[in-house]
């Protein structure tokens, strides 16, 4: 797909339901008594291999564009699958369900694409098996393929040595079947939806500072959840408005998280004009329309606790930092080498290929903004936020940027270029 350099963007957009949030509301929908109805769900690819997992494992689900319904069965309603759960690209779906199948009076196999057979899978190895979980990797490599074969599972302390909510969640979610309560410390705050979420279905779940503890076997009742927009599907919009001159654009409905909402108090930070409008809670979580205008910015220092509340947006703020005069600096971010691909070298390496200077650090990079960006062609690497910051990043650049595999996108946010588009007055 090529882009072209485009200035202004202006108007007024939603941006597609939360993944982690649509991840989290079937597979809890689905351990729940009754029927569980989520509108704005996210119809991505990730989430679509989610409800493909637990429709393996015997639960109903009626999916249509409106909402969708999941008939759950309760925490001991799920059946063996026929066949090997295939989890696609997801990494949120392959961590979350090894920890609730960890706990199942039945064996599974868990496989996902060439993508999740080379991501670290010890991270929830390692804590399902002090539980008294029977977890290998097939290929004994840490990665999947899984194989999960029943056994007896106790509460445990875990002291998590990354801030991952994929590994807190997976390790929760194994508390529910445990003999006894089960908690999970982590270095820095990860993201609360398991906690948040979980609580709402009728679980004992408490959290103090970076420690959450769960009870095990509650009577988790449906409930009905409307899944805030994706503050990472926003991200693109944000940096968009904020680096392409004469751009104004309004983003609706936006889930504001304090545990998602980094990247607004770092461009804040870099000097952007963006208005939070509207705020309100909805299903138990911050939601706000963001006012995006066009600023002059400056570098900045990202590191330290801000990182998971970030950390998705990192490859979209690495390019507007590319847009901002002076050098920004990305520490303390090493989880990004073990994402869809390994976002410190193809970030690198493609914003190099246009122009910017960019250096890779082990732990982030450095950016020295203010370079003039040139088209170029860039490897996606099937990595779907990698797509969409070079999608950006092209707008900004002089003559025409190639992006392969640019239909990725479809992972987090199928419709991403119509809505790029639509703001292309
Ligand atoms: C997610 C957690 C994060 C994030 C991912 C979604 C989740 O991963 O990068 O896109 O829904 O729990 P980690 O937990 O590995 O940091």
């Amino acid at each position: 797909m090529t882009f072209k350099k485009h200035a202004p963007l202006k108007g007024e957009i939603t941006v597609p339901g939360d993944k982690s949030i649509s991840h989290r509301a079937v597979m809890f929908g689905a351990l729940a008594e009754g029927t569980t109805e989520v509108t704005n769900f996210l119809q991505g690819a990730d989430c679509l291999s989610t409800i493909r997992c637990f429709r393996m494992l015997g639960i109903d689900i009626e999916n249509t564009p409106e909402r969708i319904l999941i008939h759950g069965k309760g925490l001991h309603g799920l059946t063996a699958p026929a066949d090997t759960l295939d989890t696609g690209n997801s990494g949120t779906t392959t961590r979350l369900i090894s920890g609730i199948l960890a706990g199942q009076r039945f064996s599974s196999v868990i496989n996902g694409d060439s993508s999740i057979q080379s991501r670290p899978m010890k991270r929830i190895m390692e804590p399902l098996t002090q539980m008294g979980a029977d977890i290998v990797s097939l290929k004994d490599n840490g990665c999947a393929p899984l194989c999960i074969r029943k056994s007896h599972l106790h509460g445990i302390h875990y002291s998590s040595p990354v801030a991952s909510a994929q590994v807190k969640s997976c390790v929760l979610l194994a508390g529910l079947y445990a003999d006894s309560p089960t908690s999970v410390t982590e270095p820095q705050l990860s993201r609360n939806h398991t906690e948040l979420m979980l609580a709402g279905f009728g679980a004992d779940v408490e959290s103090h500072g970076t420690t959450a503890t769960i009870l095990p076997d509650p009577a988790l009742h449906a409930e009905k959840i409307t899944v805030p927009g994706d503050i990472s599907s926003a991200a693109y919009f944000i940096a968009a408005g904020l680096m392409i001159p004469g751009s104004e654009i309004l983003i609706q409905n936006v889930g504001i998280n304090p545990t998602r909402d980094g990247i607004l108090r770092v461009v804040r930070d870099m000097g952007g004009d963006i208005s939070i409008l509207n705020k309100k809670i909805s299903g138990g979580e911050p939601v706000a329309d963001l006012l995006v205008k066009y600023s002059t910015l400056h570098g900045t220092d990202i590191g330290g606790s801000i990182i998971p509340a970030l950390i998705d947006e990192l490859p979209v703020i690495a390019v507007l930092a590319c847009m901002a005069e002076g050098t920004t600096v990305i520490r303390d971010a090493q989880e990004l080498k073990v994402k869809e691909s390994n976002r410190i070298d193809v970030m690198v390496k493609n914003l190099t290929a246009m122009g910017a200077h960019v250096t890779a650090a082990d732990d982030g990079m450095i950016i020295r903004g203010g370079q003039p960006l040139h088209g170029a062609v860039i490897d996606s690497h099937l990595d779907h936020r990698i797509a969409m910051s070079f999608a950006i990043a092209a707008l900004a650049a002089d003559g025409e940027t190639e992006i392969t595999g640019a239909d990725c996108v479809n992972i987090s946010y199928p419709n991403f270029y119509e809505t790029l588009k639509a703001l292309m007055v």
